[in-house]
C-alpha cells in the first residue's frame, strides 16, 4: 500500500516537474486533402515577448501560437512580475510590474530563447542575471556573439555559477559586426542597443522574417532603427519606447512542415494565413521535386500525383533554406528513387532524427555534417523516439507514408513548436492519434 502510493506519487512529480510522455500511433497510407490554418510564428512570438520588458505597459500580440514555448516564456516572463494571459492566439502582457532582473536556470534550461531577455533587461535596468542555455539535443548552441555584442555596447559581463551576470549604468552606442549572422545574438543586441546612448551598427545581422518583425515592432514601439530587412542594422538610441500592440507573423516553417507532408502523401492541401514570400527558397525545393504550387494571397495550394524526385538541400541563413525544415526535407527524400545530399551547415550534427529513421527501414549514411540518403527503400512501421522538435516532425511525416503502424514517442517536443498538429493533420485525412500517459 505505502510502496504504491510511493511509487505513484514519485512518478507523479516527475511527470509533473519534466514533460509528459503521450506517444501518437500513426497508420500510413492516407492521402492529405483539404485546408490547413497556419498558425502564428513560434520564433515570432519568442521575439516580440522579450521586447515587452523595454517599456513598462500593456501589449496585445495577436496571433501567438498556443504552445509550449509560449508558455515557458510567459512564465519566465511571469517569475520577474511580468502579467501574462494568453487567451487562445491572444497574448496580453503587462510589463509594469518587474521586480526581478532574473532568469532562472529552471526556465532557460527548458527553452534556449529565454537568454533573449538578457538585452532588454540591461537595456532597460542596467542589470540582469541570466542562467547560460547549456548544449542541447544537437550539440553546443554557444551565445558568445550574445555576450560580445553586450559587452562591445558597454555592459560589464561576467560568468558565475552557470548565470550571466551583466551590469550597465547606460548602454553606449558601438559598432557590431558578427561573425555568424546569428537570429538570437542579432535580436538580443537590437533590443539593448534601442534604449543604448547614440547609434549602433550591427554589421551580418540576420534577416530571418523573425528579426524584420522584432525591428518593425521596435519602431512601433519609438525605437529608431535604419536597414530593417538588410544585414546592415543602424540604430540611434532613445530615452525611452513605449508599449504596442502587435500582430505576429505566420509560422513559415509550420507551413513547409505542411507542405512536406502533402508532398509526401501525393495529397492535395490549401495552406491559408502564410506569408509565401517567407518561404521562397522552401517553394523553389518543392517544385524541383515536382510538386504542383498555386500561390494566391496569403494561400498556398500544393498538389502531388507522383513520387518526388530526388533534390539535394543545403540549409543557409535567411533567405536560403532553413535549418527547421532539413529534418522534415530528409524525410520527404526517403520516397525520391535516387541518392540524395541534406547538408546542414547551420548546425553541424542535427541529425538525430536519422538512427530513428533507419528504424523505419531507411537507408541514411551521416558524414559530418552531410546526411546521404539512398531513397525509395520500403519503410515498416515501428517506434521511434522523438529527441527534439524538428526531427519529431520528421518521424510523423515519415510515419504518415509507412505501411502499417508507427508509433512517435516523447511527442513533449513537437508540442513545444506546433499547435495542435495531429487535429490539422487528421482533419486533412491523416490516421493519427495521441496517446495519453496512463499513471500506475
Ligand atoms: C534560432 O535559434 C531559432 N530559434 C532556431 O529554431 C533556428 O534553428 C536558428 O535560429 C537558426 O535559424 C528561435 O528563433 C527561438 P542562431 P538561435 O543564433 O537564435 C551559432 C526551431 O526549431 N552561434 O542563429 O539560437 C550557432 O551555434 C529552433 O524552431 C554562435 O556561434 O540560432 C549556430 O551554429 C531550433 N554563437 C548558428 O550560430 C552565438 O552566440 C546559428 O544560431 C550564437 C549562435
Amino acid at each position: 500500500m505505502l510502496f504504491d502510493f510511493i511509487r505513484t506519487n514519485f512518478v507523479k512529480t516527475l511527470l509533473t516537474n519534466k514533460d509528459n510522455m503521450d506517444k501518437f500511433i500513426i497508420e500510413g497510407g492516407n492521402k492529405l486533402k483539404g485546408r490547413v490554418h497556419i498558425s502564428g510564428a513560434k520564433n515570432g512570438a519568442l521575439a516580440l515577448m522579450p521586447a515587452t520588458i523595454l517599456a513598462p505597459g500593456t501589449y496585445h500580440q495577436k496571433n501567438t501560437p498556443n504552445l509550449r514555448d509560449v508558455w515557458t516564456m510567459s512564465r519566465l516572463l511571469s517569475s520577474m512580475g511580468i502579467f501574462c494571459e494568453l487567451n487562445e492566439n491572444d497574448l496580453f502582457i503587462d510589463s509594469s510590474g518587474i521586480s526581478s532582473f532574473e532568469a532562472p536556470y529552471d526556465h532557460v534550461k527548458k527553452m534556449r530563447a529565454s537568454f533573449y531577455v538578457l538585452g532588454p533587461l540591461v537595456a532597460r535596468f542596467g542589470e540582469a542575471r541570466v542562467s547560460l542555455p547549456g548544449g542541447c539535443a544537437w550539440g553546443p548552441r554557444p551565445v558568445d556573439l550574445h555576450l560580445k555584442g553586450l559587452e562591445k555596447l558597454g555592459a560589464e559581463v561576467t560568468l558565475e555559477g552557470g548565470y550571466v551576470q551583466a551590469k550597465a549604468k547606460r548602454l553606449i552606442g558601438a559598432k557590431i559586426h558578427l561573425d555568424v549572422s546569428s537570429v538570437g545574438a542579432t535580436g538580443n543586441i537590437l533590443m539593448a542597443a534601442t534604449l543604448a546612448e547614440g547609434s549602433t551598427l550591427i554589421s551580418n545581422a540576420a534577416l530571418e522574417p523573425e528579426i524584420t518583425a522584432l525591428a518593425r515592432m521596435l519602431v512601433k514601439m519609438g525605437a529608431k532603427i535604419n536597414g530593417i530587412g538588410t544585414n546592415l542594422l543602424e540604430i540611434e538610441g532613445v530615452g525611452e519606447l513605449h508599449p504596442v500592440d502587435e500582430e505576429n507573423i505566420p509560422d513559415r516553417i509550420e507551413a513547409a512542415t505542411f507542405l512536406i507532408a502533402a508532398a509526401m502523401t501525393k495529397g492535395t492541401v490549401e495552406l491559408e494565413n502564410v506569408n509565401p514570400y517567407h518561404l521562397t527558397s522552401v517553394l523553389t525545393k518543392l517544385e524541383e521535386t515536382g510538386c504542383k504550387l498555386d500561390v494566391n494571397g496569403n494561400n498556398i495550394l500544393l498538389e502531388m500525383e507522383d513520387e518526388p524526385l530526388p533534390v539535394d538541400l543545403t540549409t543557409a541563413v535567411y533567405p536560403g533554406i532553413p535549418t527547421d525544415i532539413q529534418a522534415q526535407w530528409l524525410a520527404y527524400m526517403l520516397l525520391a528513387n535516387g541518392t540524395i545530399k541534406i547538408t546542414d551547415n547551420i548546425y553541424q550534427d542535427r541529425f538525430k532524427h536519422v538512427p530513428e529513421l533507419q528504424r523505419l527501414g531507411a537507408s541514411i549514411e551521416i558524414i559530418e555534417n552531410i546526411a546521404i540518403v539512398n531513397g525509395a527503400k520500403r519503410l515498416s512501421g515501428a517506434t521511434v523516439m522523438s529527441s527534439d522538435l524538428r526531427a519529431s516532425a520528421s518521424l510523423i511525416l515519415a510515419g504518415l507514408v509507412t505501411e502499417g503502424k508507427t508509433e512517435v514517442l516523447r511527442i513533449y517536443h513537437i508540442d513545444r513548436g506546433y499547435e495542435n498538429i495531429e487535429s490539422k493533420l487528421t482533419k486533412l485525412g491523416a490516421s493519427i492519434h495521441r496517446v495519453k500517459t496512463e499513471l500506475f
